[in-house]
């Protein structure tokens, strides 16, 4: 990093989610970026040193960390932006304040706003033939999406870890402990490289200092960035490896929390509503299975897969309570967000293809059939020739989206309108069963 670029502090007690500012602010900034995990220390390091931007997190340590910096750049007269992510009592003229579920991109955007800096300058930027990566932004098992380099003695780049390997812990060691600060990667594949570190970050999510509900958002954050990619039919490697771990994350959540309405309150608003949506399913599907004598962990696990592709591919977050041809009509619909709407099955099951053999035997199928339909391409009513977890998910893809829709309109639905309303719409006793089991789910 050259010493123009500007300055960023970043302020954040999770360690990760400061890495996954700070990677991208970086790279598609252009900034240099240094991270705190204690307020202290950053208020030392500001003393001497006059950043562009401050980012801090709210509520840190059980302090107000906005109202201190905003108190600091006010009483110095100090030329720096302030971003606040989540709870604060500082004002809005005093600094730019996010939800803490924000996501990396919308902070990276300002940022780059804030700077003057567009994207199409950012992509073109000559940033030579190498671009560094701080050794401290590389995580342990990382897969490669390029060749990695060093410099050597000479200061020529000399490559040392080829694509698709493995950023093994001991590499890292080795590398730290000969006191090198930086990697290079070539600069036409810094982007991809930087995206790719930001989906491992996001799926780091077994660390255990993460409470449940950041927990969520990383996992919704990883969601949006599989499913931009799933979009772009782009199924690299490190997709394949953030989708494995985000279904991982739906089925601990999912195993964490017993009582639907726990889940409801800890997802209300926070997370982008398809993915709260699948999480949800998951939740209910998974809660169903455990009831059914048929049912096993292996089910539990495809069930979360389901829930996870099922709907990735619609256009729109609202379409995902479109349940059928009569809803469609009543949304006014251009004839290719129809047809989005009718084909999101087959076009899911397709995209899984791209997954080649990373996912359980026969979840394509269920993908396709999970709105009762054995093409994936319309919707039916009362399907009788799919497969007994197709028409699980059915269930439960109907009765949360009924509540979703409920509280969406702010209309009141009790539990057992709800069930009436299912029961009337599926009979047949595969279904009965399976509403029985619903019946017992704990609220
Ligand atoms: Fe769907």
């Amino acid at each position: 990093m050259s010493e123009q670029n500007p300055l960023i502090v970043i302020v954040d007690n999770h360690k990760r989610s400061g890495q996954l500012y700070s990677v991208g602010l970086e790279a598609y900034v252009g900034a240099t970026v240094v991270e705190f995990g204690l307020i202290e220390e950053a208020v030392e390091f500001l003393s001497s040193n006059s950043p562009a931007i401050i980012i801090t997190r709210g509520l840190f340590d059980q302090r107000d960390a906005g109202v201190k910096f905003a108190q600091m750049i006010e009483s110095g007269n100090l030329k720096i932006h302030l971003i606040v992510i989540g709870q604060t009592k500082v004002s809005i003229h005093q600094a730019t304040i996010y939800d803490e579920n924000v996501e990396v991109r919308d902070i990276i955007k300002k940022c780059a706003s804030l700077l003057g800096v567009t994207a199409k300058a950012m992509a073109e930027k000559n940033v030579g033939e190498y671009y560094p990566i701080r050794l401290t932004l590389l995580c342990p098992n990382l897969s490669l999406v390029c060749p990695v380099y060093k410099k050597n003695a000479e200061g020529e780049y000399v490559k040392f870890l080829d694509v698709e390997s493995k950023i093994h812990p001991e590499i890292l060691t080795i590398l730290q402990s000969s006191g090198e600060k930086e990697i290079y990667v070539q600069a036409a594949h810094r982007l991809k490289f930087v995206n790719s570190i930001s989906m491992f970050l996001a799926e780091m999510m077994a660390d255990d200092r993460l409470s449940l509900e950041d927990t969520i958002m990383l996992s919704n954050n990883s969601y949006n960035i599989v499913r931009d990619s799933a979009r772009r039919m782009m199924i690299s490697p490190v997709t394949i490896q953030a989708t494995e771990a985000n279904i991982n994350t739906m089925m601990s959540i999912t195993g964490k929390i017993p009582k639907l309405n726990q889940f409801l309150k800890m997802t209300t608003s926070k997370v982008n509503f398809v993915f709260k949506h699948s999480l949800l399913t998951c939740f209910v599907a998974s809660h169903i299975i455990d009831k059914m004598e048929w049912g096993t962990n292996d089910q539990k696990v495809k069930i979360a897969f389901v829930c996870f592709f099922s709907n990735l591919l619609l256009n729109q977050d609202d379409y995902i309570l479109v349940h059928s041809k009569e809803d469609m009509d009543l949304m006014n619909l251009a004839d290719s967000e129809r047809e989005n709407i009718i084909n999101h099955p087959i076009n899911a099951a397709k995209i899984m293809s791209k997954y080649y053999n990373s996912l359980p035997f026969g979840v394509e199928t269920i993908v396709k059939q999970h709105h009762g339909n054995r093409y994936g391409n319309d919707f039916a009513q009362n399907p009788s020739t799919i497969s007994p977890l197709a028409l699980v998910y059915i269930i439960s893809d109907e009765w949360v989206t009924l509540i979703l829709k409920a509280e969406k309109r702010k209309l009141p639905l009790t539990r057992a309108e709800s069930l009436s309303i299912i029961k009337n719409k599926y009979k047949g006793m595969m279904f009965q069963e399976i509403i029985g089991a619903l019946n017992e789910l704990t609220i």
